[in-house]
């Protein structure tokens, strides 16, 4: 059965500038089914970040709701939202993020340390994860001591770590090579298959996007039609 996991409705966003506005995001609909995989593409400056920060609770919208399992996320605090975050919502940015002072493994384990878990049970939870990213030998690296794809793999472990329902990525291969890039984008469609994850992707690189059986289109912070 097909059940909505994510609803946003009317959502603009309005940033002042000087005397005037900047409508970023201009009255946005749209609903990700549990389980889907869904692409946004548009030009530079089409609100696609915007749009997935509002999604994530990471930006609030101006006006207009966001509902997570038809909960209205907008009304909730920002303690309740991070909260929330930590235990529903993984991202993927384009930049690893990764603490350059940490190892792998103490990298990936950070949301679940966050969350309140054990160190051992944190510690696991990881360790299952760079396993699964293909990275065990790896764990005790630092992120200086990675390449850009074994990093970004490690910001994916993190991003996981905590068994998301939904995986929010921005651009998340837009500082790979071609075949490092490549590798990355199947490995999010099989841990959508192997997590039961959503998927909810920003790209500008259509052969990523033309692997999606959604693509969404945004012109000026509306849906291209
Ligand atoms: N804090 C802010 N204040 C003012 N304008 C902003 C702010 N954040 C974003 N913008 C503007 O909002 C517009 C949409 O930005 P957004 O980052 O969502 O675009 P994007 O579609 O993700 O573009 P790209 O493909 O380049 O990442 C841009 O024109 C940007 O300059
Ligand atoms: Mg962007």
């Amino acid at each position: 059965m097909n059940s909505t996991l994510i609803s946003v409705r009317g959502a603009t966003k309005a940033y002042p500038m000087g005397a005037s506005r900047l409508e970023v995001l201009r009255g946005i609909d749209v609903d990700i089914t549990a389980g889907e995989a869904v692409c946004i593409v548009g030009s530079s400056g089409a609100g696609k970040s915007t749009l997935l920060h509002v999604m994530g609770t990471l930006d609030k919208p101006t006006l207009g709701k966001v509902f997570f399992k038809g909960v209205d996320l907008t009304r909730e605090s920002d303690e309740k939202l991070a909260e929330f975050r930590n235990r529903s919502m993984g991202f993927v940015f384009q930049f690893h993020h990764l603490m350059a002072e940490f190892t792998a493994l103490e990298n990936a384990m950070m949301p679940c340390r966050i969350g309140g878990l054990s160190l051992a049970e944190s510690k696991e939870k990881a360790a299952r994860l760079l396993e699964l990213m293909g990275l065990s030998a790896r764990a005790a690296h630092y992120p200086s001591e990675l390449s850009g794809g074994e990093q970004q793999r490690v910001a994916i472990a993190r991003a996981l770590v905590r068994d998301p329902e939904v995986l929010f990525a921005d651009e998340p291969t837009g500082n790979l090579d071609t075949v490092n890039a490549a590798k990355i984008q199947d490995l999010f469609f099989e841990l959508k298959e192997k997590l039961n994850l959503t998927l909810v992707v920003v790209t500008h690189d259509l052969g990523f996007a033309q692997k999606f059986p959604k693509v969404l289109r945004m012109r000026d912070g509306l849906w291209a039609t």
